[in-house]
């Protein structure tokens, strides 16, 4: 991921003028989207006519800060962070062309159709306004009014300023004078789903969104069922977190080791209510447990954490300082764990036998870390025979629904304003 200074405002491209190499700049970038659209189409990320036709169409360039390469501009993943908080923290972002060409399809977006972008930038819904033609309606909102503004001055400067209306507002009150809305996709991180955005989806309308469910998150794409909602896709993407009203910082458990550095202990919510038993578990012997559970080479296994964030108690995320045992050990664990009383273990993986890739298995620390290896790997077992051969369903149940219609199969996970479930089909 490039990282531009700050909102650098992009000026015109010296279109014209030839680059260094001789190519036209103009040249260089239909032909950079002309490979892109193809990778997407490839990857399956493209699948319509009018999304491939928008990607054609829209010049991604002129949305990026101008000192972004057009290699970047017209990467197939990579995002560009446009505004930062003084930690250094991203709070804004071009999103990478996959994830925009991904959500665009999940939203089954129509010509003519009213679309809410939830987090502006002016890309996103340059591609939009391609889609829903001139008849369409785009909506486009964000929190921060630097990032409205840039975005209405990028929209004006392509030319779609008529067609795109940009709007500063919380997602979490919605847009109440917009009316129905045919399809809402959301472009910031979501712990939980507005009421008031929900009440302005049509009846047949689209919701896409990246759910944040215990820390792992899952851009969902979603439809009514009656008064609750159901998944029609599923994708992996991370982005930029909420702002404002439905924001849902992490609660940061600190573990130092004996020379001072540190591994942070992130919960999204559920942190085991004492603590205490951790302190000083990095001075402590490890230990190790394995799986059995194997995985070739460079195959995704993203699903396994989804597991983990729905079945294992304690679970969290890992950040760990550089100089501690863990990031010396760098490349055979992975940054998910779980806490069990006085035990933390976190996912490692070791060669397989038989160069059958990789398998799984926990490390632990602490006078409970048998119990706590025992417990992710007992959850490895679990999504080896009942999650990893097919993708989840999820649903959403609205507060005030009869959630006593749940399905006996789906496990639930509490929100604010509702309950996510989630399914996982019989291999
Ligand atoms: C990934 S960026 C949007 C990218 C954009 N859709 C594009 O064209 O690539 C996420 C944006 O969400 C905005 N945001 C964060 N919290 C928000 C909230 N509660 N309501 C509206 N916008 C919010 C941020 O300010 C940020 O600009």
């Amino acid at each position: 991921m490039t990282d531009p200074p700050a909102e650098s405002q992009r000026t015109a491209r010296p279109d014209g003028q030839p680059r260094e190499d001789g190519v036209k700049d103009v040249d260089r970038a239909a032909e950079l989207r002309a490979d892109l659209v193809e990778k997407l189409r490839a990857e399956g990320k493209i699948v319509s006519p009018a999304v491939e036709a928008a990607f054609r169409a829209v010049a991604r360039e002129r949305f990026l800060p101008s000192d972004v390469p057009l290699e970047t501009a017209y990467a197939y993943d990579d995002a560009v962070v446009t505004k930062r908080d003084e930690h250094g923290v991203a709070l804004s972002s071009v999103s990478a062309a996959y994830i925009q060409a991904r959500m665009l399809e999940q939203a089954e977006l129509r010509p003519r159709a009213t679309v809410l972008e939830i987090g502006s930038g002016g890309l996103n819904a340059a591609l939009i306004a391609e889609i829903v033609g001139p008849q369409g309606r785009v909506v486009s909102v964000d929190i921060d009014p630097e990032v409205t503004d840039r975005a209405a001055k990028l929209l004006d400067e392509a030319g779609y300023g008529s067609r795109v209306r940009v709007l500063v507002a919380d997602a979490e009150h919605g847009v109440p004078n917009e009316g129905r809305i045919d399809a809402i996709i959301v472009t910031v991180g979501a712990w939980d789903i507005p009421p008031a955005l929900l009440a302005q989806l049509a009846d047949e309308g689209t919701l896409v969104l990246p759910l944040i469910m215990n820390g792992v998150t899952r851009t969902i794409g979603f439809r009514r069922e009656g008064d609750h909602l159901v998944s029609t896709s599923v994708e992996v993407a991370g982005f930029v977190p909420m702002q404002g009203a439905g924001r849902h910082p992490e609660r940061v458990f600190v573990l130092t080791d004996p020379n001072g550095k540190q591994v942070k202990l992130r919960f999204d919510s559920g942190v085991p209510a004492d603590m205490s038993p951790l302190d000083a578990v990095l001075a402590t012997e490890r230990t190790e447990a394995w799986s059995g559970v194997t995985i070739p080479h460079r195959t995704s296994f993203a699903d396994l954490y989804l597991w983990f964030a729905w079945h294992l108690p304690g679970f969290c995320l890992l950040t760990v300082d550089d100089g501690t045992e863990l990031a010396n050990e760098r490349g055979t664990w992975f940054p998910f764990g779980a806490v069990r009383g006085g035990g933390f273990a976190y996912l490692a993986i070791r060669p397989a036998m038989e160069g059958a890739g990789v398998e799984f298995g926990a490390r632990a620390y602490g006078h409970d870390r048998e119990l706590a290896a025992m417990a992710l790997v007992k959850q490895i077992r679990a999504w080896d025979r009942d999650g990893r051969h097919a993708e989840p369903v999820f649903g959403y149940w609205p507060a005030g629904t009869d959630v006593t219609r749940i399905p006996a199969d789906a496990a639930v996970m509490d929100k604010t304003h509702g309950v996510v479930t989630i399914s996982w089909p019989a291999p």
